[in-house]
């Protein structure tokens, strides 16, 4: 063998190696970015729940706000429930409709003038305190503000 043929099997010896690195470090690129769970944007945000003169002298208000995801091709809306009152002569509050016991749904009774879960039998008062029932806290408390400009209560979700 001549030293000519050692430095070409030492060239071939280079490129295969660098070749060979090259299509690795491609392809673990590639699974990583499939591997990688995509993160939520959770980012809180003031959103318009509803306006002033919407809101029900004789109770709370049910409001539904939807929010559209987009992952790639997929998309998705996810509903939340609320409930949007007075609170007090000038303030407004906003409770979560989610039940805190198993997650139901609850509703407002106006005749009896409190929240009832439907599943077993939770109920709040209108400021979402437990009365009596198996929920273990009061219903979830959303920060809730009045926009002076436009007279819409908004909501922190
Ligand atoms: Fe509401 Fe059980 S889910 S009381």
């Amino acid at each position: 063998m001549t030293v000519r043929d050692e430095e070409r099997r030492s060239a071939l010896a280079k490129l295969v190696v660098g070749g060979v690195g090259v299509i690795i470090a491609a392809l673990s690129g590639l699974f990583g970015v499939a591997a990688t769970p995509r993160i939520a944007a959770t980012t809180r945000r003031w959103r318009r729940a509803a306006s002033m003169f919407d809101l029900s002298a004789s109770g709370p208000t049910p409001v539904i706000l939807s929010d559209r995801h987009q992952d790639g091709w997929y998309e998705t809306r996810q509903q939340t429930a609320i409930f949007i009152d007075k609170d007090g002569d000038t303030g407004y509050r906003a409770l979560s409709a989610t039940c805190t016991h198993l997650g139901c749904r609850v509703q407002w009774d106006t005749n009896a003038k409190h929240f009832l879960c439907p599943c077993h039998g939770g109920i709040y008062d209108r400021d979402g305190h437990v009365v009596s029932g198996p929920p273990p806290r009061p219903l979830d408390r959303i920060d809730a503000r009045l926009n002076e400009t436009t007279g819409d209560i908004e909501v922190q979700l």
